[in-house]
Order: C-alpha cells, then sequence, then structure tokens
C-alpha cells in the first residue's frame, strides 16, 4: 500500500480488507486505462447477481458444464481413482459437485474458500444431504499455498475447479494457479476442470450482454461498492455496462463506459472521466483445446482427456500431475 492511501486508510480508520480494496481501487483508476479487479465483484449483493447470470438463457457456460458432468459421468469417474478426495477450489453452488459425487465413489470432500461463513453453510447442507460423506472445509485463499486436512493426507487427491474460473486469470496468473494447485495437491494427483471455448462472437456477446439487463447490474455493482465501502460518488446513471470479444487476445472484455465528462471522488482523490471512457473490470479468457492443452502441459499437468457438449460450447479436462 502507498504511503498517501494508508494515511487516507487510517484517518477513515478503514479495516484492512477494505484499506487493500481502497489502495486497489485508487491504483487501478489512476492508470491510463482505467481499471478494477474482477475479485472485487464478488460482495453478496454481487454473488446473488452471479447466481442469477448463471441461469439466463444467454449465459450457456454453466447449464452446458453441469450437462458434461451428469452426461459424462461414467467415463469421468472411470479416471478417477476409487476413493479420492475431491478438492474443490472456491466453493459457489454445489450442485456441480454434487454431480461429480454422484458419478465417482467418493467418500470425503474439501471446499476451499476465503468467505468461512459461506462454505461452512455449504458443508452443513452437504453433509444433511449425503450423510456417507465426510465434509473437511478449508477457510483459504485458493491462489495461494494452504495446508489440506490431515484426514485426506493418505487419500488420493483430484482437484475441481470448475465453471471455467481460470478464464478470469490473465495467462501468467493461471499459469501459476494451475502450478500452485499440483504442489497444494501433490505428486499423483489429477485436477478436474471445466473451461470455456473460443466460439461464435455473437453467441459470446450476448452471454456477456444478456437482453434482462443482470450482467449490467452485477458489473455495476462494483461501483455501488466503491461508494458503500469507501464513500466514492459514483452516479451509477452516468455510467454503462457493455462487453466486447476481443478475438485477437481471445477474451470477453468487460468495460464500465462513462455517459459523459464528469469527476468521480474516492478517499480525497479526484477521477476525470472523458464521454466515452471506460473502466476495464474484466477478463474472461476463452480457449481452444489445444491452446489449453499446452497451457496444462506447460503448468505441471499431463491432459489425460476431455470432453465436451455436441455443439462444442464448453470442455471438462482431466489432468494428472505430471512428474
Ligand atoms: C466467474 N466467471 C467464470 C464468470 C465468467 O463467465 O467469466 C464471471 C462473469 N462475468 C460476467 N458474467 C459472468
Amino acid at each position: 500500500m502507498n504511503v498517501h492511501v494508508d494515511a487516507l486508510a487510517r484517518q477513515h480508520q478503514l479495516d484492512e480488507a477494505t484499506s487493500t480494496f481502497a489502495h486497489d481501487v485508487i491504483e487501478g483508476l489512476s492508470r491510463p486505462q482505467k481499471q478494477l479487479s474482477p475479485k472485487y465483484f464478488y460482495d453478496a449483493a454481487g454473488s446473488a447477481l452471479f447466481e442469477q447470470i448463471t441461469l439466463l438463457p444467454e449465459y450457456y457456460p454453466t447449464r452446458t458444464e453441469l450437462g458434461i458432468l451428469r452426461d459424462r459421468g461414467a467415463a469421468i469417474a472411470a479416471r478417477i481413482p476409487n476413493d479420492a478426495a475431491i478438492i474443490e477450489f472456491g466453493a459457489g453452488a454445489t450442485t456441480k459437485v454434487r454431480a461429480l459425487l454422484q458419478a465417482c465413489h467418493t467418500h470425503a470432500y474439501v471446499p476451499v474458500d476465503i468467505s468461512g461463513d459461506f462454505l461452512h453453510a455449504q458443508a452443513a447442507e452437504l453433509r444433511r444431504d449425503l450423510p456417507g460423506l465426510a465434509v473437511y472445509p478449508v477457510t483459504a485463499d485458493f491462489t495461494a499455498p494452504f495446508e489440506l486436512p490431515d484426514a485426506v493426507a493418505a487419500m488420493p487427491k483430484v482437484g475441481f475447479f470448475p465453471g471455467s474460473t481460470l478464464g478470469n486469470f490473465e495467462p501468467h496468473e493461471a499459469c501459476a494457479f494451475l502450478r500452485s494447485a499440483r504442489q497444494i495437491l501433490g505428486a499423483g494427483s489429477e485436477l478436474l476442470i471445466g473451461i470455456d471455448l473460443e466460439k461464435d462472437d455473437r453467441v459470446l456477446a450476448a452471454a456477456y450482454n444478456d437482453s434482462a439487463g443482470v450482467t449490467a447490474r452485477f458489473n455495476l455493482n462494483i461501483l455501488v461498492r466503491i461508494n458503500r465501502e469507501l464513500g466514492g460518488d459514483f452516479d451509477l446513471s452516468a455510467f454503462k455496462h457493455r462487453a466486447i470479444f476481443n478475438r485477437e487476445l481471445h477474451r470477453i472484455e468487460m468495460h464500465l463506459i462513462s455517459r459523459t465528462s464528469q469527476t468521480v471522488r474516492i478517499l480525497g482523490h479526484n477521477f476525470a472521466f472523458r464521454t466515452g471512457e471506460t473502466i476495464h473490470t474484466e477478463n474472461s479468457y476463452k480457449y481452444s483445446l489445444a491452446r489449453f492443452g499446452a497451457l496444462a502441459l506447460g503448468s505441471g499437468w499431463t491432459p489425460l482427456q476431455c470432453w465436451t457438449d455436441a455443439e462444442g460450447m464448453f470442455s471438462v479436462h482431466v489432468l494428472k500431475a505430471s512428474d
């Protein structure tokens, strides 16, 4: 944290997490291309909006991945060692892991997430519904090293990273995450990972510019959060949401576009916007099967098998830790 933001944070009596948020916002909005990190989408309101996105007709990834996990459950289970512990990186809705647990005969599940309350509520629900399953929640930032519970030490380990969340990482971050997962899961482990595939621009653009405007509310919610937590004075009606597919960089980019020339004040800083100037809030990288396979190989994992839906929209891969 730089000295100036640090002093402001003390003056405004911000806790540590909010100070980090303040630092990242001020640093990001000071860049020539203004930007905010997508990790700040997920406060309670943002997480609820994301759950709504997953149900939208235009947002195909969630239902397509779930379809693959259900339709190919037996083949996926055949690739996973019996009695493996499933370690899920991030814990959202449990629908996907339930499909996986149903297909493979596993008795231990380790969900890992930074939000402890949410994690423990999900764990309690799973224990109630699946009495034969031992659930060992770990509260941790899954992008950094963490310890697995002793109870699963002797079991074969299978990481689970669905939802194409890897797509929200920059390519070097995706590589670092895969290497870290390899380190955490250890020799002989496997990783089951969902990856969204590059496709027609119109299908991609529609998935991130839905007609009901839920993705727009999700994107704008980051400004709501800055106003609430950092005392910012963003006028929400002065920004609009736009997602575009950047084919050269293989990614959907989400932006908030200033509708007018305006100045926004946050924690004593002024940020000037020209009409049409954007805040870049998220990248969602889309892979080809070959490009993802190369990324995995270069990050400590050997691709074993992958499955797609009939239209080739989404893919699920089983990787094995390279020796
Ligand atoms: C969480 N993540 C994989 C979503 C995606 O598709 O990149 C986040 C999202 N952003 C807008 N819509 C969904």
